[in-house]
């Protein structure tokens, strides 16, 4: 093993989120592709990003948009080659970018020749290979368990005469991960990206790869506990169960050990697994915690804290520190949107005006790489892009199509394609090919790329530059995090200790200007140098006014060690 590999690269990288279709479409056939992505890798080195995720681009019939993969080992022709995919490889290397691929773990697609093979026979070689079982007597599924896209999760096939097992899409089988071939099978999938030189895999709904085999039915949650989600006026049957017997089940920790051991055959790999279900923020805590133990399972995990309604300050407060109160060494990750959301800002919804909404971008795209952990931004974070208001007979994702209209958007108002330049609205939206995929909406040009780069107070322009900024202070990076008390309940006050220095970092999450006293007991704060500062602060005292969405780094000077 080479002594030069850096094992911790991830450890607060930033990790910039590509959903393929709707990155960059280089053929102009409506859908993003990779050569698209290639073509764009300088635009997000130069952001400042250190890898990129990129959602799954494998052979598929695109019922859930390539999370349905029907080959693990090909590329969808919609996307490009393998030899496209190589090339990305290959330009990514020299920008010293990482790159790291979704690996869906859980399901395949029916139209994997896996489940071919297992559908034709009872007996057969892979007969097993997906969660088979006999109706009950009464000929009803085998348990009560619910598929989170809705419905029962069982599907009866005529060829087997049995129910299979779907924890989304009846398109979408789940793998018998208990079965050690199919373990096996996986991990061959796995090493042939590995071969062609990834630097991770993100795993898709990792907690649902097992199931119980005694097929217990999950208890009901009491009505009480229960409330819909912001935006629903309903609950979905989904959570009025407690998944004690379809998910998180203690088999899943053997097979990701398993898979932590062949990513550790390749060094300088790392594997963050999807932490996402109905429980709470503590709940969510310990199960990240869990699956992430250092060195033995995940490097990482990524939840879903801020993913849900408009997070407080409190709840970055709760989050961050319920993910290092463990006894357990790991390292969390944080991200405030993904294509299974809406966007940030529409998420927050506290503006009609622009020029709030854009500050408010900037901080938190500045909060969320300064927390304690391995942020990942989302396409279009960097653009502070709200949500398009699809209408629909555009709807594309089948979950919003079957949650229409008490989901307004579901998952597209935030998988729009990147607005690149002004025209781009005009391109999508004026043929046919806008019924290949979402179109850029034409609300979307005053965040097209093209303007925002000649714009110095752009929430792209301030991202670079913070970005930047960020790497010269290394604190924000791997320094720990300790949060501050303070009497601003708009206000985010934390610390990040380096070896070098200490700094305090103040936001204002409230649409109004707050003075506030610095609420630590240090009489030599220092501005930075080049920081990007919003606030009114006289050097020397204790009294701060925060704009805004305005935010704040004073260094600590007594508490920084190793100075000159
Ligand atoms: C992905 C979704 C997908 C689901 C099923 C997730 O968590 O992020 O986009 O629909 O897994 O694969």
């Amino acid at each position: 093993m080479s002594k030069n590999i850096d094992t911790d690269w991830w450890k607060g990288a930033v990790i910039y989120q590509i959903y393929p279709r709707s990155f960059r479409d280089s053929n102009g056939d409506g859908i993003g592709d990779l050569p698209g992505i290639t073509e764009k890798l300088d635009y997000i080195r130069d952001l400042g990003a250190d890898g990129i995720w990129i959602c799954p681009f494998f052979k598929s019939p695109m019922k859930d948009f390539g999370y349905d993969v029907a080959d693990y080992c090909d590329v969808d022709p919609i996307f490009g080659t393998l030899d496209d995919f190589k090339r990305l490889m290959e330009k990514a290397k020299k920008l010293d970018l990482k790159v790291i691929t979704d690996q869906v773990v859980n399901h395949t697609s029916d139209q994997h020749p896996w489940f071919k093979d297992s559908e034709s026979s009872k007996i057969g070689d892979k007969s097993d290979w997906y969660v088979w079982a006999d109706p009950k007597e009464d000929g009803t599924a085998p348990t009560n368990w619910l598929s989170k896209f809705g419905g029962p999760a069982w599907n009866f096939n005529m060829r087997r005469g049995q129910y299979y097992l779907h924890t989304f899409l009846p398109s979408m089988p789940d793998l018998n991960l208990h079965n050690p071939e199919v373990q096996d099978a996986f991990m061959d999938n796995m090493k042939f990206w590995l071969d062609l030189g990834v630097d991770g895999f993100r795993f898709d709904s990792v907690l649902f790869c097992m199931h119980d085999r005694y097929l217990k039915d999950n208890p009901h949650v009491p009505r009480r506990h229960l409330k819909p989600i912001e935006g629903r006026s309903f609950i979905e049957p989904y959570a009025m169960q407690d998944h004690v017997y379809d998910f998180n089940q203690p088999e899943a920790l053997g097979f990701i050990n398993r898979l932590r051991k062949l990513m550790d055959q390749h060094p300088g790999t790392f594997m963050v697994g999807e932490v996402s279900g109905t429980f709470s923020e503590e709940q969510a805590a310990d199960l990240s915690a869990k699956y992430s133990e250092e060195g033995k399972y995940f490097h990482t995990v990524y939840n879903f804290s801020f993913l849900g309604d408009a997070p407080t300050p409190d709840l970055f407060r709760q989050a961050v520190e319920n993910s290092t109160r463990h006894g357990i060494k790991s390292w969390p990750s944080w991200a405030l949107t993904n294509h299974d959301v809406s966007r940030t800002i529409t998420r927050w919804n506290r503006s009609n005006d622009p020029a709030q909404n854009r500050e408010m971008s900037k901080t938190l795209n500045a909060l969320l790489c300064s927390l304690y952990g391995t942020p990942f931004l989302y396409q279009g974070d960097e653009l502070g892009l709200p949500d398009f208001e699809v209408p629909y007979h555009l709807l594309q994702d089948p979950l919003a199509v079957y949650l229409w209209p008490e989901w307004k958007y579901g998952r597209d108002g935030g998988r729009s394609p990147l607005p690149w330049a002004e025209n781009d609205a005009e391109k999508t939206l004026d043929t046919d090919k806008a019924f290949n995929w979402l179109p850029v909406p034409p609300e979307h040009v005053p965040y097209a790329i093209e303007h925002q780069e000649n714009d110095p107070d752009s929430v792209l322009n301030f991202t670079k530059a913070f970005l930047k900024w960020r790497k010269q202070h290394p604190a924000l990076i791997h320094g720990e995090i300790t949060f501050v008390d303070h009497s601003e309940k708009d206000i985010v006050c934390f610390m990040r200790a380096g070896e070098k220095e200490t700094l305090l970092c103040l936001f204002n999450l409230s649409g109004t200007a707050i003075d506030m006293t610095i609420p630590v007991a240090v009489n030599d704060l220092e501005r930075i140098e080049n920081i990007p500062f919003t606030g009114t602060w006289e050097e020397t005292s204790h009294e701060l006014t925060l704009p805004a969405y305005g935010f704040c780094f004073l260094s600590m000077a007594s508490l920084n060690k190793n100075r000159a």
